[in-house]
């Protein structure tokens, strides 16, 4: 097989900032309880007109950029959002074409906050198998078009942003070396976006009730995350003939320090190798561990032949891990 690994890496987020301090003049909450329960303390909210498909381009050029790779270059696109710029055309396509990557095959991809990992997984089958040389991979949301502002069980937790990786051919012995992914359906209930398909139409009296926005059972979704997060990074490192010992850096996915750490600790990890943006950025859903992952690179955090894990999960429920050597 063609090992496969990541060449390039971009994000994106848009300017405007919201604090915790802004939430506070909108549900009553707090920055200390923000802080302290989950460790955000800002997020970043895309302008009216601004959408999915435009904050991939901008993450896509610059992880294209680093990895050398011009878009005629690109075999694939798969792009990774549960806020997609509409149901049809695919977000992908429309990214296909602002990018003009006229030989890429296209297509979304749906695994909420694990969509990255879900998608760099995918791609690197592509690789391997000889059938694509060039993949570019992308997580993306907007996912403050749909927070119930009036909600403050959800609308301290989600920001906007979008990240990119270009996959590609690497030597034998380096790139994604151990995958694991995987899902429990029975789980559905605890996060969800009651209309947003064809289930429920969002017709006045469905936004009347809220049920245009994510709706989550928060304890559920934590119980949830901190049993899967450690044991999915460990199946990947263990398919990878690695243990814990050999990271030198863990990437989750951000979604609540309180959950990472959690992670490192089953892991046996030191926080000095887990990297850590929510404070910035909040829960960025499948842009969170690509944004992660494009800060470490471009603070030269992986060392080549360095050991980096990525470690997601979410609505679905959904898990993925893959273990790389830089
Ligand atoms: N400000 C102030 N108080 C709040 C807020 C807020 N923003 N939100 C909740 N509270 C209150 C609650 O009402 C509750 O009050 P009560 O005891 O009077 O009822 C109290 O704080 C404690 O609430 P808990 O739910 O026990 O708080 P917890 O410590 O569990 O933290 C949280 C809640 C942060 C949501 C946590 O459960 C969590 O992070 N869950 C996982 C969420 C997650 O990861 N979701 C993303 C999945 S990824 C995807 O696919 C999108």
């Amino acid at each position: 097989t063609n090992p496969a690994g990541i060449l390039g890496t971009g994000h994106y987020v848009p300017d405007r900032v919201v604090t915790n301090a802004d939430l506070e003049k909108i549900v009553d909450t707090s920055d200390e309880w923000i802080r302290e329960r989950t460790g955000i303390r800002e997020r970043h909210f895309a302008p009216e007109g601004v959408n999915t498909s435009d904050m991939c381009t901008i993450a896509a050029r610059q992880a294209m950029e680093m990895a050398g790779i011009t878009a005629e270059q690109l075999d694939m696109i798969i792009v990774c959002t549960l806020t997609p710029d509409m149901t049809i055309p695919s977000t992908a396509c429309i990214v296909q074409k602002n990018l003009g990557a006229v030989n890429a095959a296209v297509f979304d991809l749906y695994a909420a906050c694990s969509g990255f990992a879900y998608g760099a997984i995918t791609a690197s089958q592509y690789i391997e198998s000889g059938m694509c040389k060039y993949i570019l991979v992308i997580g993306a949301e907007i996912l403050s078009r749909f927070m119930d502002m009036t909600d403050r069980n959800t609308c301290v937790l989600f920001g906007d942003g979008a990240g990119a990786a270009v996959l590609g051919p690497v030597e034998q012995g380096y790139g994604i070396l151990g995958a694991d992914m995987g899902a429990d359906g029975n789980g559905g209930q605890y996060l969800n976006i009651p209309s947003s398909g064809v289930a429920i139409l969002p017709t006045d009296e469905a936004r009347e009730k809220h049920l245009t926005y994510i709706k989550m059972d928060g304890k559920e979704v934590y119980k949830f995350a901190v049993k899967v997060m450690g044991k999915t990074a460990e199946k990947a490192l263990e398919r990878a003939g690695l243990s814990h010992e050999d990271i030198d850096l863990l990437v989750p996915h951000q979604a609540n320090i309180r959950i990472i750490t959690s992670a490192a600790k089953r892991l046996h990890l030191p926080m000095e190798k887990v990297f850590v943006n929510i404070d910035k950025y909040a829960n960025t859903s499948g842009a969170s561990i690509p944004i992660a992952l494009d800060e470490a690179n471009r603070q030269g955090l992986m060392k080549h032949g360095d050991i980096v894990v990525l470690a997601g999960f979410g609505a679905g429920l959904t898990w993925a891990g893959l273990a790389m050597k830089w």
